[in-house]
């Protein structure tokens, strides 16, 4: 039986070549604020990974890279509403300067598990950068420090983001028909 997904059932929302632009620019944005600072960069599996390799070697500020997986959507395009932590970061976070790198946030759910964890353990500076944001959507207070793009709220898939595990290695984000 054949699983791979149907690439026609994606509409582009974003090209790749918008993508790479922000993310560019935000490096800069990254790069001016924490120049001369001791950096983790924190990657949240699965999701961010594309965007966190884009960006982490578009900085010119050097950072410690770490990663954290969380999951609660499975294979469902509505979150489960329980956030699970699937692995933890190892470091210590005491007295550094983290930045939560995140694909999306949607209901906000995974970011505010996430800030609860990292607050406790205490760093020097606790900031979010994340590509995608969707205001309308948000269950929970919270907001990017550094956000690439609002958008509204379609089901999205591609640059790291997936449904079922697909779509992940799309250059592109696109709406899932
Ligand atoms: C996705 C995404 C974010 C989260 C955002 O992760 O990577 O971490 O959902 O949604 P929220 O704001 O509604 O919490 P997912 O749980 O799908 O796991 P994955 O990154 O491994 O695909």
């Amino acid at each position: 039986m054949k699983t791979n997904p149907n690439l026609e059932n994606v509409k582009v929302l974003l090209t790749e070549e918008q993508i790479q632009k922000r993310v560019g620019e935000l490096a800069q944005a990254l790069d001016s604020d924490y120049q001369d600072k001791e950096v983790v960069a924190l990657c949240v599996l699965k999701g961010s990974v594309v965007f966190f390799v884009d960006i982490i070697r578009a900085m010119k500020t050097p950072v410690r890279c770490e990663f954290l997986g969380v999951a609660s959507y499975g294979d469902e395009k509505q979150s489960s509403g329980e956030v699970k932590l699937t692995h933890d970061v190892k470091f210590p976070l005491s007295g550094k300067h983290v930045i939560v790198f995140e694909d999306i946030i949607d209901s906000g759910r995974t970011l505010n598990y996430l800030l609860n964890l990292l607050k406790a353990r205490e760093p020097a500076s606790l900031k979010v950068c994340s590509l995608l944001f969707k205001p309308n959507s948000l269950k929970k207070k919270v907001r990017p420090d550094y956000c690439g793009f609002e958008i509204g709220n379609e089901f999205v898939v591609g640059y790291g983001l997936d449904h079922a595990g697909w779509y992940r290695d799309l250059p592109y984000v696109g709406v899932l028909k």
